[in-house]
């Protein structure tokens, strides 16, 4: 079972990222003007999650595309999503893939799952994902006759990370791409786990997680993405 169920963003997930004194919010909004406007359909499940009764924790636009560029650039076809919500980042993950491909998306709570499939469906991208409904830790051995998966995308509870890292790094390809967003853990993986609240169960989960990101015998490279929540990546050897 998951060890927790507190609130796994910070509403701020939906700007353009990396905000700060020395980048100003409107400098990194025109930027990301220029490279485009979000997909309408997107931005309509993205506005319409709170609405919905479901958490404004999903990534954000700058996001989404950073993982379809991502998912793009090792010619996914197989992708597993740790984390749903409301499907806002299972649909560009899906838009990455060819007719063939398939995206399986793991989420516990059956409201999110249920919403996921509606939005999911209106994006006209029933056909390329799967909704899975359970906790990740059971449902993940499932999915490996699937496998290997050219993708594994993780966010969802940050307690479990390493755990769900174990199982990607098992399952997915040779050249393959794990990446965990929330990698800095809300802004409190530097501090010790009794400086950190309700999140203390998940600094050592996502410093074990980082670190074997960077263990060299497992992955080619590794890189931080600094986004305003941190997008961690890294190529399977
Ligand atoms: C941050 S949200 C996912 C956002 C989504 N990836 C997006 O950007 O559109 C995390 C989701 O993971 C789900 N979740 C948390 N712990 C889980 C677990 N152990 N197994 C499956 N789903 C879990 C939560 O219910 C929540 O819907």
């Amino acid at each position: 079972m998951p060890k927790t169920r507190a609130p796994l963003k910070t509403p701020a997930a939906h700007s353009s990222g990396g905000a700060s004194a020395a980048m100003p919010k409107a400098l990194l909004d025109f930027a990301a003007n220029l490279m485009g406007a979000e997909d309408p359909v997107l931005e309509n499940i993205r506005r319409k999650t709170p609405e919905k009764g479901l958490p404004p924790i999903s990534i954000g636009p700058q996001e989404g595309k950073i993982l379809e560029t991502l998912a793009r650039s090792c010619g996914a076809r197989k992708i597993v999503e740790i984390g749903t919500l409301a499907g806002y980042s299972a649909c560009y993950l899906a838009k990455a893939l060819g007719s063939e491909g398939v995206v399986h998306t793991v989420e516990y709570d059956v409201r999110h799952a249920a919403v996921a499939r509606q939005n999911i469906a209106g994006a006209g991208l029933s056909d390329r994902v799967i909704v899975h409904e359970g906790a990740a830790l059971d449902v993940l051995p499932k999915l490996e006759s699937e496998g290997p998966f050219d993708v594994c995308f993780i966010d969802a509870d940050k307690a479990n990370y390493h755990r769900y890292l174990r199982w990607a790094v098992g399952n997915v390809r040779s050249g393959g791409l794990i990446i965990g967003d929330n990698a800095y853990l809300f802004g409190k993986l530097h501090l010790e786990p009794k400086q950190a609240g309700e999140d203390a169960a998940g600094i050592p989960a996502m410093r074990e997680f980082l670190k074997t990101l960077a263990d060299l015998n497992l992955f080619s490279s590794c890189a931080m993405i600094p986004t305003s929540e941190g997008m961690a990546v890294a190529v399977r050897r």
